[in-house]
């Protein structure tokens, strides 16, 4: 390490200055959890599976019935999943500081919100909900769709969808805008397990630092958001977290 590359002492007192905190996470902060990330070589989802067979609107339509399955199988494998102390931190830092930290996460396993963090912003939905593929109709009652592999509207055959952002989707647009406006209003943002590769998410820490924030990666391996970091902490995100908020 090069005499003049930040330490974790430094970047926990630009956090202990900052009024203004942004936070995006990804994949890697539930790793510790047991929860796999998407682009690891051996174990990701995206290693094992092609994403444009799974996670595309096309895909569903093509094969529902395979796609469902799918996130089915994702949905019970979480089943009993903990939070961990990386998620434990940040909702505790939010808990101890009302209003000081915005938590963006590309996650959609619900694990900040199972640790107690509240108003998360999910960039790329949630797994755990469902909502129609089509444009619902007035028939179209999402407690009430037949079952089936996808549940489907039973009058117009609308079928239902995970709530999660496909590839080629939009992402929700509240949650964008507001995880934008964090982004340019912070002092310090900590990107914590992406490896930056989708977008709009990745550019949130471009955005940061063209803003003025400082930028911190917390990774245990390189990530396309390296370049953009005016600090790395190459660790796991369960040990670091609670190292970095713990005031
Ligand atoms: P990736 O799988 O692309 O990256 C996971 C990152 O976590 C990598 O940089 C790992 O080095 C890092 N990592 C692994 N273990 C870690 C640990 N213990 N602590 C900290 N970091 C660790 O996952 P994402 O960047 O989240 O989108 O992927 C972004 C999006 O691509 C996902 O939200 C998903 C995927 O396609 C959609 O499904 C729309």
């Amino acid at each position: 390490m090069s005499a003049d590359t930040p330490t974790l002492d430094t970047v926990r007192a630009w956090l202990w200055a900052a009024r203004r905190i942004a936070v995006l996470t990804g994949a890697g902060v539930s790793a510790e959890s047991g929860v796999p990330t998407f682009r690891d070589a051996q174990t990701g989802l995206w290693a094992r599976f092609r994403p444009e067979e799974l996670a595309t609107e096309a895909a569903f339509r093509r094969d529902p019935g395979r796609v469902w399955a799918w996130y089915a199988e994702r949905r019970a494998r979480l089943q009993g999943v903990q939070p961990n102390a990386g998620h434990h931190a940040l909702a505790a830092f939010e808990q101890r500081h009302p209003g000081r930290m915005t938590l963006i996460t590309q996650n959609v396993d619900g694990l900040h919100q199972g640790a107690g963090s509240r108003g998360v912003l999910c960039l790329h939905g949630d797994l755990f909900e469902n909502r129609w593929l089509d444009v619902p109709r007035d028939c179209c009652r999402i407690d009430d769709a037949c079952v089936g592999h996808p549940p489907y509207c039973d009058r117009c055959g609308n079928l239902v969808r995970p709530g999660v952002v496909w590839f080629g989707e939009p992402l929700p647009y509240a949650a964008l805008d507001a995880a934008q406006r964090a982004a340019r209003a912070c002092e310090v943002m900590l990107v914590v397990g992406t490896s930056g590769q989708v977008q709009p998410a990745g550019g949130l820490a471009r955005l940061a630092r063209q803003a003025g924030a400082r930028v911190v990666v917390v990774n245990p391996e390189p990530t396309e958001l390296d370049a953009v970091a005016h600090a790395i902490l190459a660790g796991p995100a369960a040990r670091l977290v609670p190292e970095l908020l713990d005031f």
